[in-house]
């Protein structure tokens, strides 16, 4: 398979063309690494204080509070829009997740790690006028919150009692049904969004790049996370 066979569809060529990077961000099990375990491993391991995740929370709301913008402003673009559901717009879930974590006034007490600042800034320069470099951040998120993010999700509700509610709304879906059925669908939008073998390649680097941006917001958090729970 290559990626610019016209048959491949563009959903596995992606995939196929991303997957090693999106191994390099999930923690390899028995492996130490230098700066002690990941967040997300913390997460799974529950080992995580509440703390850290209330933090990581706090960074992803910078994060998906630009995708949720440039979703309303792209959903007219006949290439982005199909890929904008107001369903998964995190916007409420964010505000019952941090107000019982932080308070109602989280919005004042949060704020962002100069990794989420790189990251919202690439996010504001490609996600507003270039169809394809929001579909990339769009997928690089949302795809990752209905596969691992679910087991984020039981983690915490593991962990802090959460029960599906508030703390751990980010990461529940209820308005877009099946979960699996929902990512069929977005892999047939992937394919149906016409992009040729140029746009391609943009939109795979774009991919590559999210990762990285992803993993810098992680390890910058891991820096400062604390060592037990
Ligand atoms: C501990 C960390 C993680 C675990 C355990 C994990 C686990 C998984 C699993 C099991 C899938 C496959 C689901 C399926 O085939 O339907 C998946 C897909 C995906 N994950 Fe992750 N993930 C992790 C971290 C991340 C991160 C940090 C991102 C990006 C920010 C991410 C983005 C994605 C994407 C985009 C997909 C869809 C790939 C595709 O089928 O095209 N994941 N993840």
């Amino acid at each position: 398979m290559t990626l610019d066979a016209p048959t491949t569809p563009f959903s596995a060529a992606l995939r196929q063309a991303t997957w090693a990077r999106h191994e390099g961000v999930v923690p390899s099990e028995g492996e130490s690494e230098p700066d002690g375990p990941g967040v997300l491993a913390a997460l799974l391991a529950g080992e995580l204080h509440l703390d850290d995740y209330t933090a990581l929370h706090a960074q992803q709301f910078f994060v998906y509070d630009v995708l949720d913008e440039a979703s309303r402003a792209m959903a007219g673009d006949p290439v982005a829009g199909p890929f904008c559901v107001p369903e998964l717009s995190r916007a409420a879930a964010f505000d019952a997740d941090l107000s019982m974590l932080i308070g109602a006034d989280w919005r004042d007490r949060i704020t962002p790690l100069a990794a989420t600042t790189r990251y919202v800034d690439r996010l504001r320069r490609v996600c507003f006028d270039w169809p394809g470099g929001f579909v990339a951040h769009h997928y690089t998120r949302f795809l990752g919150d209905l596969s691992g993010g679910q087991a984020f999700r039981a983690a915490a509700n593991d962990s802090y009692g959460f029960g599906d509610g508030p703390g751990v709304s980010f990461y529940v879906f209820d308005g877009i049904g099946d979960l699996t059925e929902f990512k069929q669908g977005y892999r047939a939008r992937l394919d149906a969004a016409g992009f040729g073998p140029e746009e391609r390649r943009r939109v795979i680097a774009e991919v590559l790049d999210a990762y990285d941006y992803n993993e810098a917001l992680l390890a910058e958090l891991a820096r400062g996370m604390r060592r037990s729970v």
